[in-house]
């Protein structure tokens, strides 16, 4: 067992010849930097530091037993989906990944992010997810499993603050009633500035959202170092 597939190039951004070029050049010139290819969001939305800690944290929920099916809400084409799929295949677990989103929004995609979802799949040899297609508003109140280990909540395309930041709140009420004791839930963009992290921060009342969604429950979210992109974590105690 091993964590090789974080930086493997179905999900990594190939380092082109351009790249190559630049990076020798700065070689050459003394430059004592490495150059980091950025993640292209028409390649994958995840950068490699939030794989490493995606892949400790499903690795976490699987070591400990916490019970229940694993959620991806807003999984667009499926590459970080497909990254989740990746541990649990090669850990041998036979929970079931259930993927949620509306597939409206291409955001820069040239195909259909449902079609694309399935060939990232298919293309990692791995089992389809169970995609539950439809707006969450709708999908979440009946189509959530019963009892939840794992779930990854990324909805972001650029909506107004209000409404992103409800929609937000939404999820989290539709899902913490199933996360089961131990359960982690990882928030894509949750960025806490006062880590000092120079992280991009696109969605700054997503901090504030969860964090007022989860202190009457007495849990505190953690924010992760994730290169260029921010997320965060929090577990439903036991
Ligand atoms: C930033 S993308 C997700 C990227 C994906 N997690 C990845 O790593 O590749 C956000 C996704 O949330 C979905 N989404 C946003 N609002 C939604 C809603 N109300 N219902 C269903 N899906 C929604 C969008 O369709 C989009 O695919």
């Amino acid at each position: 067992m091993h964590n090789f597939q974080i930086c493997d190039p179905a999900f990594e951004r190939p380092v082109d010849g351009k790249h190559r070029a630049v990076a020798s050049l700065a070689r050459f010139l003394g430059v004592k930097a490495d150059l980091i290819p950025l993640p292209d969001p028409q390649i994958q939305m995840c950068t490699p530091e939030q794989r490493i800690n995606l892949w400790h944290l499903v690795e976490q929920a699987l070591a400990y037993g916490v019970p229940g099916d694993f959620v991806d809400l807003g999984c667009f084409d499926g590459r970080t989906s497909a990254f989740v799929a990746s541990i649990l295949a090669r850990h041998g677990a036979t929970r079931r990944f259930h993927v949620y989103d509306s597939f409206e929004h291409q955001l820069g995609l040239s195909a259909d992010p449902r079609t694309a979802l399935l060939e990232n799949f298919a293309s990692r040899q791995l089992p389809p997810p169970v995609i539950h297609a439809g707006r969450f508003e709708t999908t979440l109140r009946h189509e959530l499993p019963p009892a939840i280990a794992f779930a990854q909540l990324d909805t972001g395309i650029g909506a107004l603050p209000e409404f992103h930041a409800a929609l937000i709140q939404f999820c989290l009420t539709q899902l913490w009633p199933k996360l089961s004791p131990g359960a982690i839930c990882v928030v894509q963009d949750y960025h806490d500035p006062a880590s000092g992290a120079a992280a991009e921060n696109y969605y700054p009342f997503i901090k504030t959202t969860v964090d007022e969604f989860l202190a009457p429950h007495g849990v505190k979210a953690v924010a992760l170092y994730s290169g260029r992109y921010s997320h965060g974590f929090f577990r439903k105690p036991r």
